[in-house]
């Protein structure tokens, strides 16, 4: 099921999401419905506050660029290494439409988690996957990538960004209660 993503400045972006205790049905539905919801965006990345759950889940998708990379849910991510210095990705998000800004992260980082059968795996994660991995990661926590700007820059990307919120409420409030 294809389910709302929340847009920036929606309060439960910044909440932190909270360990998932058992990969179970409820869970993989979930991580069914991420995926869903992060193709029709569409996106190659999406955590789980992002559509309103504040569970510590993440899909990554990122064939678009890497093709030999695999699409992947993780559970309870926790990154244990990096290396390989920093690297700058002009970095979205399906929260924040319509912006896009350079954000330096380490080049490569390894990420434990849980897969949806809920075994303990390890990825070493380059390029496009290691940037896209962080900015979920950093999901989990409440943290978005503006927060790496100077705050004069985040400052007018919010203004747009509520701007863009209120346009977007309006005419599709309108349609569903006319007559
Ligand atoms: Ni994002």
């Amino acid at each position: 099921m294809i389910r709302e993503i929340r847009l920036w400045p929606d309060p439960v972006l910044r909440r932190r999401a909270l360990p998932v205790e058992a990969v179970d049905a409820p869970v993989r539905a979930l991580v069914n419905d991420m995926f869903e919801t992060m193709y029709a965006a569409p996106g190659v990345g999406l955590a789980a506050p992002q559509i309103g759950a504040l569970q510590r889940v993440l899909v990554l998708d990122t064939r678009p660029r890497q093709p030999e990379v695999q699409p992947v849910a993780m559970i309870n991510p926790r990154i244990v290494a990096t290396e390989g210095g920093l690297s700058v990705y002009r970095e979205g998000c399906l929260s924040i439409p319509g912006e896009a800004e350079e954000v330096e992260r380490p080049a490569i980082t390894t990420v434990e988690f849980l897969d949806v059968d809920g075994q303990l795996q390890r990825l070493r994660c380059q390029g496009l996957l290691a940037t896209a991995a962080q900015h979920e990661i950093d999901h989990l926590d409440g943290r978005l990538y503006v927060d790496y700007l100077p705050m004069l820059q985040r400052l007018s990307m919010r203004r747009r960004a509520k701007r863009r919120k209120q346009e977007r409420a309006g005419p599709e409030q309108g349609t569903s209660i006319a007559l």
